[in-house]
């Protein structure tokens, strides 16, 4: 993205932390401590090219404090709490912007059942590719 696409800034959201209640989430990618800061760092070194235009927040979702607006936004973290995330993130969304994610599969069933039970409450058009397992709705 950062390479192919005029973008001004990129906002990184995770707390590259293994707890309890995330191993427990059916989320995938569950590493351990260790593995993590590795992961950490090494998007640190990745990342350290484009200066200020990343923002690098080590936190969890539900404790991260955004204020800004942005084109696209993009849900990939603890599966359990996407309505929660989609609620903290959708207002952060500029009119015209796509907010999507992963998870959209039968191997996330009530993930699946929130996202859509929000996009209903919220009136909004949402689409799915199957095989990719992504959702994505445009405002
Ligand atoms: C399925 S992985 C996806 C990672 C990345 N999007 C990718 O495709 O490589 C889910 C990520 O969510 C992160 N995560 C777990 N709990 C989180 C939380 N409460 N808030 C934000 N991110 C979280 C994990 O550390 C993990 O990196």
């Amino acid at each position: 993205m950062l390479k192919n696409l005029n973008i001004e800034k990129l906002v990184l959201v995770d707390p590259y932390l293994e707890y309890n209640e995330y191993k427990n989430s059916n989320s995938g990618f569950i590493y351990s401590q260790l593995v993590y800061d590795e992961i950490y760092r090494e998007v640190i070194y990745r990342m350290r090219k484009y200066g200020n235009k990343v923002k690098i927040f080590r936190e969890k979702s539900s404790d991260v404090q955004i204020d800004d607006k942005f084109d696209f936004i993009y849900l990939d973290g603890n599966y359990d709490y996407i309505s929660d995330d989609f609620k903290k993130f959708y207002p952060m969304l500029n009119p015209g912007g796509i907010f999507g994610g992963y998870a959209f599969s039968g191997n996330h069933r009530r993930f699946v059942e929130e996202l859509l039970f929000l996009v209903h409450q919220y009136g909004l058009v949402s689409n799915f590719c199957g095989d990719l397992n992504e959702w994505w709705i445009k405002l």
